[in-house]
């Protein structure tokens, strides 16, 4: 197999970013910008098992300057025609570049291929830029849940059938 699932895949991203699978040690880069990205304190969303257990479904994009962006998901073990993204983020200097849309297009057509129907994930209710961007790539949208995460943690729920 040769595509984004596939462990070893690398290309070409907007701007000609270098787009390539995770790997474990990924884990330090990606907690080492994030909350800076988010504008908020997020690094604990991922643990280092994150990257551990599934840098083979997880995605990295590079530029000169370090990391540009980063998609982390994972095939289901209990919904084998499901797949998940966990936590996604874009470089600030690289939004609006379409490099989010092409990380969930590499990962969308790898589940696609690997036999999966139905991508989900989630994201707080005041990440309005997160649902914007979910709805703009053809996810429905449903919530908000309350408590979904826990007391006080509500979330979006968003799912795109391939
Ligand atoms: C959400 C995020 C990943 C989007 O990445 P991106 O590379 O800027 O997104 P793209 O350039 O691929 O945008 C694709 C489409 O999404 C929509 N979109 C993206 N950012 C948007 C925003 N700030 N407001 C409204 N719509 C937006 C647009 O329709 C866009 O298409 P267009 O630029 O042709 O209009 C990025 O803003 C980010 O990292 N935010 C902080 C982290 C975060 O909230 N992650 C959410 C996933 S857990």
């Amino acid at each position: 197999m040769t595509n984004a699932w596939s462990g070893v895949w690398r290309g070409r991203g907007p701007g000609g970013v270098e787009v390539r699978n995770a790997v474990p040690d990924d884990h330090g880069r990606i907690v080492a910008v994030c909350d800076d990205w988010w504008g908020r304190p997020v690094a604990h969303i991922l643990p280092r098992l994150f990257l551990d257990h599934f840098p083979t479904t997880s995605l990295v994009a590079e530029d000169d300057g370090g990391i540009a962006g980063f998609l982390v998901g994972f095939a289901s073990p209990a919904h084998r025609d499901q797949a998940y993204v966990h936590f996604a983020g874009v470089a600030p200097e690289h939004r609006r570049s379409g490099l989010g849309r092409e990380l969930y297009r590499l990962f969308t057509e790898a589940a696609r291929e690997d036999g999966r129907s139905l991508v989900r994930a989630v994201t707080s209710v005041t990440n309005e830029r997160s649902i914007a961007f979910h709805r703009s790539l053809g996810f429905a949208v449903t919530g908000p849940f309350d408590d979904y995460d826990g007391p006080g943690d509500h979330r979006m729920c968003f799912a795109l059938r391939l």
